[in-house]
């Protein structure tokens, strides 16, 4: 069996890496990045950027950042040398719509779905921070047809805990945007609750505890906005196919709360910041709401300094921020106080006023 997995970014490498154990010497993955591939190369990974010297793979892989429209997707099949026999398993969120299109496509080559190639879609649904694997959680697959779905079966059933089949590849299309829009709107929702809070001086985590203690009930945590790059673009997916005034509010609530947090800092300040990773516990800066939160603070002509439990004062000044070290808190503790903020990522319409014994970061 020849594997190839196509995109090695976050969720293509993982992937990459995890099968490379299951199934040694038989997985090959391929990028465009020519860094990213030189890198991996260098590790020692069997990686590469030329899509020529992919012959006769077996199961392609495919987890490309989906681009414009699935851009990256077509692009990446353009280059493809599809075999006879072949499953191509698309694994990338789309846009809805868009495995018609790869249908299509595929159909204008000369090939026939079910006999020639097998074609499934199984959306990636990892939630990095928590899964242990990229095959920790139940997949969702879907295809045209019968014989497709069979073949998808044959890899991914002893791969995954559970595999959830549904015959209209539109079901599995859209699973995986709805998925994260619901959690979208799940954190908006939370965001104008915690707002009435903070207006009402009530406290959001008492409420959140009264009503998480029913157990089909979750109320949300809130951070600095709705940040990394899946849940405002799968928004985007659906919006464009389904109108909804439901979510087009979730999209100004969210506004709405990021520009609140920006105008309650107000102008001239020296902001202390903490928590910048795109989200807790994930130790990325890409995507991340808190740091365009430092970009609006400092463009307001704020001072920002920064600390996230996740990196050193060191990676975040390699990274363009102030940091909060002990030094700043000692020579903030011999200064007078003026105009000194702290905001924390989880509090942030609670801005706290700089305080010597207040300060326990
Ligand atoms: N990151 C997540 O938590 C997550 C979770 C579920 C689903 N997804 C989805 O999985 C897909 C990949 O996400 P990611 O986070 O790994 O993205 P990423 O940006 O980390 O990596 C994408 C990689 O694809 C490569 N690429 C682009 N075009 C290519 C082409 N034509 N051929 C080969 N490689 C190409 C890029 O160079 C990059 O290395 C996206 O559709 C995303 O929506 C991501």
């Amino acid at each position: 069996m020849k594997i190839c997995v196509v995109g090695l970014g976050n969720i293509g490498f993982n992937l990459f890496a995890y099968l490379d154990q299951k199934f040694s010497g038989e997985v090959i993955g391929v990028d465009v990045n020519e860094s990213r591939v030189k890198e991996l190369r260098r590790q020692g990974y069997r990686v590469t950027t030329d899509y020529r010297a992919l012959t006769g793979i077996d199961i392609w892989l495919m987890a490309p950042s989906t681009g414009n429209q699935g851009k990256n997707l077509f692009s990446a099949l353009e280059h493809m040398i599809i075999c006879p026999g072949a499953l191509i398993s698309i694994e990338s969120t789309l846009p809805p719509g868009t495995m018609v299109r790869i249908r299509e496509f595929l159909e204008n080559r000369g090939f026939k779905l079910g006999t020639d190639i097998f074609l499934i879609h199984v959306p990636h649904r990892v939630m990095f921070g928590v899964d242990k694997t990229v095959c920790d959680t139940p997949r969702v697959m879907g295809a045209f047809t019968k014989e497709c779905l069979k073949k998808g079966r044959e890899f991914y059933f002893p791969l995954v805990p559970q595999l959830v089949e549904v015959s209209d590849v539109r079901v599995a299309e859209l699973s995986k945007v709805v998925e994260n829009v619901k959690r979208y709107v799940d954190v908006a929702f939370a965001q104008e609750i915690y707002g009435f809070c903070v207006s009402n001086g009530m406290s959001y985590e008492k409420l959140r505890m009264a009503v998480n203690s029913k157990n089909n009930v979750e109320l949300l945590t809130t951070d600095w906005g709705i940040g990394g790059e899946c849940l405002p673009k799968d928004m985007n997916f659906l919006r464009t196919v389904c109108p909804s005034a439901l979510l087009e509010g979730a999209e100004l609530a969210d506004q709405g709360y990021r520009d609140r947090i920006l105008k309650q800092v107000g102008i001239s300040k020296e902001v202390w910041l903490r928590g910048i990773s795109y989200k807790t516990g994930v130790k990325d800066l890409k995507h991340s709401r808190g740091v365009d939160l430092v970009r609006a603070l400092e463009a307001a002509g704020n001072t920002v300094k920064v600390e996230d439990p996740l990196f050193s004062a060191d990676e975040l000044s390699e990274a363009g921020f102030n940091p909060i070290n002990q030094q700043t808190v000692d020579s903030q503790n011999n200064e007078e106080d003026t105009a000194r903020v702290i905001l924390d990522r989880h509090k942030a319409l609670e801005i706290k006023m700089w305080e010597k014994e207040q300060y326990d970061g």
